[in-house]
């Protein structure tokens, strides 16, 4: 048997936007606002929204897992495990995990959904690559996704001109040339709660006719709090990602961030040292969508990734939850 250490490989990306787009100008016949605030303020211009009685966040998680397996030459009956970080779940239960398997045909997969709201994908990445690393799975697949629109109040301008929906998934396999997932950060404050969260329709306040009467099935923001938190906690944790690994901006060729503002994105590159060009931004055309955020950089970007590439995936989010992890680009 060999001793080498297994490590977790990126070895395909899938992902899936849909077609219908709420461009600012369509935001400014619903709400009191303007294209170029929007723009100005958060960077984004359009954002995408998946319309259709019954569609929910599974429909999106399958055609990107789709297109992965495509890619990789796979059928999703190879799959042995599913994670979808997401906190617009099709239902309260069971998991979108265990929904999007079956709609796949992912026959021998099990499956969970992880709920770390923005950090979703980075959480459930984190995840993945321990169940790799432990040598019993061969095939995991790891998906960022949310169909926000089903959580925002289109009354609601503070919260309604972020948003998107969307999905990204990441497979990964078992690699001994040490590619793939080097390192993570995670950081859980609960005490951030009360800046963003959803009111009802948990076990503390179960939906009544009062709480859809009082708007209380959306996403509540105070965006001006999350913001300051964002700014320092996602800039600090990847600081502490590159020292804690003897790097500098200088061995990093992308950074990947959360899209939830460009302002946020830029203070996070500036403490890293990176030029603006290493650093993935698509918010412009998809808005923040949430877990969704960072696989679809990679899967916009993935042409252009090399192998040896160090990247670093940065996210803050909802929780709050936060983190950072390191990947060495395995194709
Ligand atoms: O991904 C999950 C984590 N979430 C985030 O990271 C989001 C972090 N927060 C943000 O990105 C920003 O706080 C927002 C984009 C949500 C808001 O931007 P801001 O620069 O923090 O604006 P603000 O809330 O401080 O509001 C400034 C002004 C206010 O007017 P007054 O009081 O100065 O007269 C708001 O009422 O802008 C007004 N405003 C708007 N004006 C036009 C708020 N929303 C809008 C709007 N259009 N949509």
């Amino acid at each position: 048997m060999s001793n080498t250490k297994i490590t977790a490989a990126i070895t395909a990306v899938g992902g899936y936007v849909p077609e219908d787009k709420l461009t600012n100008f369509d935001l400014e016949k619903m709400v009191d606002t303007n294209d170029e605030w929007i723009r100005t303020r958060t960077g984004i211009s359009e954002r995408r929204i998946l319309k259709g009685e019954g569609l929910a966040t599974s429909d999106m998680v399958v055609p990107a897992v789709r297109q992965l397996c495509e890619k990789r030459g796979i059928s999703p009956e190879e799959i042995d495990c599913l994670i979808v970080g997401t906190v617009t779940p099709d239902m309260v239960f069971p998991s979108t995990a265990n929904i999007a398997c079956d709609k796949l045909g992912a026959k021998n997969a099990w499956g969970f959904d992880v709920s770390a709201a923005c950090s979703g994908f980075l959480y459930s990445l984190t995840q993945g690559a321990a169940l790799i690393e432990s040598g019993r799975y061969k095939k995991v697949v790891v998906c960022g996704a949310d169909k926000m629109s089903a959580i925002v109040d289109y009354s609601d301008r503070a919260t309604c001109i972020i948003f998107g929906d969307g999905a990204g998934a990441v497979l990964l396999e078992p690699s001994e040339d040490g590619s793939g997932i080097q390192d993570s950060i995670l950081k859980s404050d609960g005490s951030g709660c009360q800046f963003l969260h959803m009111k009802a329709g948990g076990s503390k306040k179960p939906a009544t006719i009062e709480t859809v009467m009082a708007r209380e099935h959306f996403a509540y923001q105070e965006g001006q709090a999350v913001f300051k938190f964002a700014v320092k906690g996602m800039a600090d944790v990847s600081a502490e990602l590159l020292e804690r690994n003897s790097l500098t901006g200088e061995d990093i060729a992308w950074l990947v961030p959360h899209q939830a503002n460009l302002r946020i994105i830029d203070a996070t590159a500036n403490r890293m040292g990176l030029p603006k060009e290493k650093v993935m931004i698509n918010i412009q055309k998809y808005g923040n969508t949430t877990a969704g955020t960072i696989p679809l950089c990679l899967w916009e970007w993935e042409s252009q990734l090399k192998k040896g590439d160090n990247i670093v995936l940065a996210a803050f989010g909802g929780g709050f939850t936060w983190g950072s992890t390191l990947v060495k680009w395995a194709y």
